[in-house]
């Protein structure tokens, strides 16, 4: 039986729209890598969701005065239309918050539990008399013993940046009622046993030598730092509840702590892709196949997200002794930078996804992220590099060859194709065959940035055989001449528009429907084989609309940096 791929995506938090760092941090290579397999011929499937648990989406919802549960569905909806904007083609976007994720994450619990790898403890904890509850970290505030700094979280310092525990702050109070009374009480909390289950986690990563550098040095830092027992209970209303039978108390009214829900979501956003498509237990044949083997599951996300998905999600599967699939690869991503700095919601810094699609055509962000992806170090975005790469990449190489190409189709051949010429000058087609190659070996490696730059020496290639072999000029003396020199010009376009398929697919879709070719046929030709399938002929009616790319001037480039850097904020 051939190997069919699972393609998962960090699942972005609900709480507001994400910026153009997420998108290239995790969806957007998640996605570029599920269409190339897709291409290639593979059973493929890649899902994705929202991640709507915990302090920061109780925080977000009562920020925007609305029911979390509304908050969570409107946010859904946003994140959805988004992605879906920017070409994202998943097979399921789910919820964390779904009944089935409530489910296997009780499950899951239960399984640790009895396995014993849950421990239970008794912790002191702020409760708030005027708020009727336990206040998690974040939701107490106060002083900074270290810096003085009002404002600083139960968590972390705002201020000076050290991580604190909220006992050590001064003056604490409530950031629900603001109430200053406060008192510390015992309370019980559920722990996973991570240096239990340690073992067999070390031997799990020392099999995944293929890790990304990255991937395993994280890891490994985690390992060496000595692996602790982690609260998997929080006090908040919205998330998965502990199950009352396990708490020592009614008056207990505890959560599971949202890193413990959100990674099943990968689990439970495939079941309920297996309900919606009619066989509700299809999810088993990606996460409990016959053979582990025959599932390849490859996991995007930032570098921030390895620890859970290397060593805290691993030990929970682990510890329930079922046999579930477990990551092959994980491809980890560096930040992307705003002009030097943060991006940053609370200070409108940076250009977050949805304002993104407002300002330019989703693939020219595509292209440009893909071509400048932080993968092997951080990397820095500005408008200025942004409209470099767009004018100089999409306008002057790939949209010129096509613009040169079909102005002359038009005027010379009324938009029929001059010459079947299978196959193209030795030359040419040598190179094209040698960058799909590579192309495809780099997608499959999962090297976005190589990879997109062996698409643009595919476009300058074009950009050169037109340039040079001047098909304006022969045809002012020989029609046929420079009618093959055209018609080589076609060919290449659909071997573009094939290459160009996972990266930047609404261009791609545009180039198959200039050339009135079938899309299902284009994003079904494996790009190694682009070139020696070609096979249109002589008399081929092409279609007059050209895709164009429109150049973004230096007054743009001013006026949107200007616009996002953070000072305006009412922009
Ligand atoms: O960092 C984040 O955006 C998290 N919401 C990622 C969660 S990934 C998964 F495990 F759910
Ligand atoms: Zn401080």
């Amino acid at each position: 039986m051939s190997q069919r791929y699972l393609v998962t995506s960090a699942l972005p938090y609900i709480n507001g729209v994400k910026h153009i760092g997420n998108l290239i941090g995790s969806m957007l290579p998640g996605d570029v890598y599920a269409r190339y397999l897709r291409q290639e011929g593979h059973e493929v499937l890649y899902v994705c969701g929202t991640d709507e648990h915990g302090t920061p989406a109780e925080l977000a919802a009562q920020e925007a005065a609305m029911p979390v549960e509304e908050y969570c569905a409107k946010m859904y909806d946003v994140q959805t239309r988004t992605y879906d904007g920017f070409g994202i083609q998943f097979d399921y976007f789910g919820r964390t918050s779904s009944p089935s994720n409530h489910e296997l994450t009780t499950m899951i619990f239960e399984h640790l539990y009895n396995n014993g790898f849950i421990e239970e403890k008794f912790i002191n904890q702020y409760y708030s008399p005027v708020d009727a509850r336990f206040l998690p970290d974040r939701y107490v505030e106060g002083t900074c013993p270290h810096c003085g700094y009002e404002k600083a979280r139960g968590d972390q310092c705002d201020g000076c940046g050290t991580l604190l525990d909220p006992e050590d702050l001064l003056n604490p109070y409530s950031v629900i009622s603001k109430s200053k009374d406060l008192v510390l009480k015992q309370t019980q909390h559920f722990f996973l046993n991570i240096p239990k289950l340690a073992p067999d986690v070390i031997a799990w990563i020392e099999q995944r030598q293929n890790w990304q550098d990255i991937v395993r040095g994280i890891a490994q830092k985690w390992i060496s730092e000595g692996l602790q027992s982690r609260c998997i209970t929080r006090d908040l209303k919205w998330g998965i509840k502990v199950p009352k039978r396990y708490q020592a108390s009614d008056a207990e009214d505890k959560v599971f702590y949202v890193w413990f829900d959100a990674p099943n979501g990968y689990v439970s956003i495939t079941m309920d892709w297996a309900i919606a498509s009619g066989d509700k237990d299809a999810w088993k044949r990606w996460w409990l196949p016959d053979n582990v083997d025959d599932v390849f599951y490859v996991e995007f996300m930032a570098k921030d997200n390895i620890p859970f998905h290397t060593i805290f999600w691993p030990a929970m599967l682990l510890g329930t002794k079922l046999p579930f699939k477990k990551v092959d690869d994980i491809k980890g991503f560096n930040w992307l930078t705003y002009d030097k700095g943060k991006f940053s919601t609370s200070q409108k810094r940076g250009v977050f996804t949805d304002k993104a699609l407002e300002l330019f055509p989703a693939d020219y962000w595509r292209y440009y992220l893909l071509a400048n992806c932080p993968e092997s170090s951080d990397s820095d975005f500005t408008f200025e590099s942004f409209a470099l790469t767009v004018n100089k990449d999409l306008a002057d190489i790939l949209g010129n060859f096509i613009n040169r190409t079909w102005v002359l189709l038009q005027k010379y051949f009324d938009m029929k194709l001059p010459a079947s010429v299978s196959p193209g000058p030795k030359e040419l087609q040598a190179k094209c065959e040698k960058i799909v190659q590579e192309i495809s070996t780099l997608l499959s490696a999962r090297k976005f940035r190589q990879a997109t730059a062996a698409l643009r020496s595919l476009w300058v290639t074009g950009n050169e055989y037109i340039t040079e072999n001047e098909p304006w000029s022969v045809l002012k003396k020989d029609t046929q001449a420079g009618g093959e020199i055209l018609s080589h010009c076609v060919h290449l376009m659909r071997v573009f528009a094939i290459a160009c398929a996972p990266f930047i697919p609404h261009t791609a879709k545009k180039i198959a429907d200039m050339l009135n070719l079938d899309w299902e046929d284009i994003t079904h030709t494996p790009i190694a084989k682009a070139v020696s399938f070609y096979r249109l002929k002589q008399g081929h009616v092409l279609r007059a609309e050209a895709v164009v790319f429109a150049k973004i001037d230096a007054a743009q480039v001013e006026a949107l940096t200007i616009q996002y850097d953070g000072n305006h904020a009412d922009s």
